[in-house]
């Protein structure tokens, strides 16, 4: 299937890399000049993707993302997305035969500064890639049922969710200061995955979690008494999934619809997505509060990490992401069992 990707932040990109390789390799005077030619290329293009970053321009705008949604529910076989430059890039949303069996997930949503090819053309901030249904159909909906109910039920008598649960408390989550009224949640993962004939007991879990969070905010007022909506994105559901979720209250939507669905009312429930989920998010909307993953120390801030480890990760942190978690409480949450890995509870704090 056609999928969006987003690549994070643009990265420092080692460039006396692509000089050594290149210097070390025997090609001929043509080809040199070429290589030399294509190395100046896309040196100018990250040169001016960073230029206008640190100018402040958002790589996500609502507009880019409601304009591409419309382009896709209209159910063109192209969508055009504006690169950089404002040029518009023409992207096929029909499954190329060849490509399916070639690239991993991976490999497509990962952003490769040393594939020096993709850098050659000015980038657009989402681009179309094709991902394989990683689901195999044989998991029906009454083993995904059965599995979530003992999963929950393991879940529920967890430390991880006591924990959970004890992180909605003042004075962060005074319902005097915050209302949410929706969870968003991204990259939880299908429930039909079966990976050596286990089905993904984290992605049983994490939706388990959301109708914890869901339960508790309204049971302490911080919804104002209305039942919590709960949303949730990831390309990986099927129609089984769609169904399973939809019998519990959690709506599915397709990307980007669930970065378009956050509000000022909303807590983003993100889980190792295999996108700049946090990026994406600080450009977009800051919400009441978000449950995703903890950022990097202090520390390592100072010493420059946002770019170094950038280029290897899927959601990365970023100088934007750190501004925006300047105006938030957060609390990591122990989980012992690694239900979720390193997550940090955040919420907003009063404007005043
Ligand atoms: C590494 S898995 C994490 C799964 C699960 N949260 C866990 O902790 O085991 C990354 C997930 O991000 C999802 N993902 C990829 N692109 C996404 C997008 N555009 N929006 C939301 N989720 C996305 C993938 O389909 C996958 O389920």
């Amino acid at each position: 299937m056609a999928a969006i990707e987003y690549p994070s932040t643009p990265a420092s990109i080692p460039l006396h890399h692509h000089q050594a390789t290149m210097e070390a390799s025997r090609s001929s005077d043509a080809e040199r000049r070429q290589k030399e030619e294509n190395l100046a290329k896309a040196k100018a293009n990250v040169q001016r993707i960073m230029q206008l970053y640190h100018s402040g321009k958002p790589l996500f705008t609502r507009t880019l993302l409601k304009d591409l949604h419309e382009q896709i529910i209209q159910g063109k076989d192209k969508v055009k997305i504006p690169t950089w430059n404002g040029e518009a890039k023409t992207y096929s949303l029909e499954v190329p035969k060849d490509l399916a069996e070639r690239c991993s997930i991976q490999r497509l949503t990962m952003f490769n500064p040393r594939l020096l090819d993709l850098l050659l053309e000015p980038p657009t901030p989402v681009s179309i890639t094709y991902v394989r249904d990683p689901s195999p159909p044989r998991v029906t909906l009454k083993v995904i049922d059965d599995t979530f109910k003992l999963v929950r039920r393991e879940w529920q008598e967890s430390e991880t969710c006591s924990n959970l649960e004890g992180s909605f408390v003042k004075p962060r989550f005074d319902p005097e200061a915050i209302t949410i009224t929706k969870i968003v949640a991204f990259g939880l993962g299908t429930l039909g995955k079966n990976n050596l004939g286990q089905l993904p007991v984290r992605s049983y879990a994490q939706h388990a979690a959301t109708l914890t969070i869901a339960a508790v905010l309204k049971e302490r007022n911080i919804s104002q008494g209305l039942d919590v909506q709960c949303f949730s994105q990831d390309p990986w559901y099927n129609e089984t999934d769609i169904e399973f979720l939809g019998g519990l209250g959690i709506t599915v939507l397709k990307d980007p619809e669930g970065f378009l669905e956050i509000d000022e009312q909303t807590l983003v429930f993100s889980v190792g997505p295999d996108v700049p989920v946090r990026q994406i998010v600080a450009d977009v909307q800051w919400p009441a509060a978000m449950v995703w993953n903890s950022p990097l120390s202090e520390v390592q801030i100072n010493q420059g990490m946002y770019w170094a480890r950038s280029p290897m990760e899927a959601d990365p942190d970023s100088e934007r992401v750190g501004s925006m978690l300047r105006n938030y409480d957060g609390a990591q949450l122990d989980d012992q069992a690694d239900y979720f890995g390193e997550l940090t509870v955040y919420a907003r704090r009063p404007r005043s």
